[in-house]
């Protein structure tokens, strides 16, 4: 039996809905949207969520729940594409809608919804729909509008079933988790209690560790460390369970930031991982050579990591490959059965089909936060745990077009005075990366009354907790004036900045 059982229509934050239940002390389990009605019923659900999708309910094939679904009479929590197959298949009306939504959005609630008790009448949410709910089936009352959306939230309390076309279990919509246990308790009546919306460090530790020991009994493993503290927490765990017959790899790409590689040589002296540095800058920056698409790019990179990380392994003997993978990674590189694929992050999808070793992913059911904080139960270096967020293709995917050592170069040093000067500055919010890109734009520009021809950096610095969504970071004028002149004045060829302002949804993090 199972307390809450969400059916997955391939939203990239249906993960994120068990994070959210489980947040308060409910156990949830998902299954695919068009799991068996017998499958279903096996599993003696209490409650049900239908978590959105890319899909549409009105197209010929469009993705839903097995019709029995309703005869089951339990609550029902439709989020964004659920609530839309709500709609549809009770008697409503969904087409495609003139505009879409994207991203914050200010909702307002319309009566006394259980579902939004004791919240504020106007809060704002994510969104990420263009199909159009126009008629609610009858016996469901409206719950709630947007300015683009007349109906964005209904409901048939008779029957327990309760819809908002915005997605609570991001962390962006306000009152999110609010409306997260209003649904678990007063709708379904489950008795809630908050808990860490982390993790439970020992625990996990417990279990990974006891996982890594009968999995890799007496072989070898070896690791690609990043730098980062995904690979980092990654190699921990398994140092805690093989100890030093895990070897890692430190695989300089030359895709690093400015003097990463140096910086991260130094972090990890303080540690006591048996670690070995490769230099693979010519080989990287070859492989590249000529390739503009950026998915091939990141294919690319993910091979070539394998390919020397597969002679290190054939040259110790190692038989597993531990890797830093966490939960972003996974879904963002098509994770589930009907989630679309948004990039191939080098380290899941960029893999090629058969691997001589076995891999070791531990974290790959978690996010970064929660990752930093298993990370401080480790008792990792602040400086690995702290270090901000960087992606495996490195820069490659900061540069838009063609990789060339120069655009590296160039690349490196725009983006050391982003960093610097947000380093600076207090914000009152915890920025998740602050960066610059090479946008592959030129324009015309003046100096010193010389006509210049030159490159445009883009600035990008995003607030998030999860990177499942996040919102562009404030940044006061006065520190993007300082970015801008200081880039244009220091870094040669270049002759204008861009502040990049868009959310994601719509935009991912990175450019590509
Ligand atoms: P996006 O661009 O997908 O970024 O919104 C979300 C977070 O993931 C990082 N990222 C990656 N990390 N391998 C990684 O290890 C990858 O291929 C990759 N692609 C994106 C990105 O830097 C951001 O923090």
């Amino acid at each position: 039996m199972i307390d809450v059982l969400i059916l997955d229509f391939g939203s990239q934050t249906s993960h994120l809905i068990k994070r959210g239940v489980e947040s308060w002390g409910i156990r949830a389990l998902l299954l695919e949207g068009d799991a068996s009605f017998s499958e279903i019923s096996k599993l003696y659900p209490k409650a049900l969520i239908f978590s959105g999708g890319p899909s549409s309910v009105y197209i010929q094939g469009g993705l839903l729940p097995d019709k029995n679904i309703f005869s089951l009479n339990i609550p029902i929590l439709g989020i964004c594409y659920g609530s839309e197959i709500v709609a549809e298949m009770l008697g409503g009306k969904v087409n495609k809608g003139q505009k879409g939504e994207y991203g914050k959005t200010n909702f307002s609630h319309l009566g006394n919804s259980d579902l939004f008790k004791f919240l504020p009448t106007k809060f704002t949410v994510w969104m990420s729909h263009f199909d159009k709910i126009e008629r609610i089936p009858s016996g469901f009352t409206l719950t709630g509008k947007t300015s683009t959306s007349a109906i964005a939230a209904f409901e048939n309390p008779a029957r327990k079933i309760y819809c908002t076309l915005f997605h609570p279990e991001v962390v962006h919509t306000k009152y999110g988790d609010n409306i997260l246990s209003n649904f678990l308790q007063k709708v379904c009546g489950f008795a809630v209690r908050q808990k860490s919306t982390l993790l439970d460090t020992d625990e996990f530790t417990r279990v990974k560790v006891q996982e890594i020991k009968e999995m890799v009994k007496k072989d070898l493993a070896i690791c690609a460390l990043s730098g980062g503290v995904d690979s980092t927490v990654s190699s921990f765990l398994v140092h805690l369970a093989i100890g030093n017959r895990l070897t890692c790899f430190f695989i300089d790409t030359g895709l690093m930031r400015y003097n990463e590689a140096n910086e991260i040589k130094k972090n990890f002296q303080k540690t006591f991982l048996k670690i070995k540095y490769i230099n693979a800058q010519e080989l990287f920056v070859k492989k590249l050579k000529g390739i503009i698409d950026p998915e091939k790019k990141r294919k690319i990179i993910g091979q070539t990591f394998i390919d020397v990380l597969t002679i290190e392994a054939k040259r110790l003997k190692a038989k597993f490959l531990v890797q830093g993978t966490i939960y972003p990674d996974v879904i963002e590189s098509q994770g589930t059965k009907h989630s679309h694929k948004i990039k191939s992050h080098h380290n899941v999808a960029g893999l090629p089909d058969k691997l001589s070793v076995k891999l070791i992913e531990p974290l790959r059911e978690l996010y970064k936060d929660q990752v930093r904080y298993l990370g401080k139960s480790l008792k990792i270096p602040q400086e690995i745990i702290n270090r901000q967020v960087f992606p495996g293709p490195g820069l490659a995917v900061r540069i838009v077009g063609e990789v060339t050592i120069e655009k590296v170069l160039l690349l490196q040093k725009a983006d050391l005075i982003v960093r610097e000067e947000i380093a600076k500055i207090n914000l009152n919010e915890s920025i998740w990366m602050a960066f610059a890109v090479l946008t592959n734009i030129k324009t015309t520009g003046v100096v010193g009354d010389e006509r210049t021809y030159g490159e445009t950096v883009a600035v990008r610095v995003v607030s998030s907790r999860d990177a499942m969504t996040a919102h562009w970071t404030r940044v006061p004028y006065e520190v993007l004036d300082r970015i801008s002149t200081r880039i244009t004045n220091e870094v040669r060829g270049v002759n204008r900045v861009l502040f990049d302002i868009t959310n994601k949804p719509p935009a991912t993090m990175e450019w590509e």
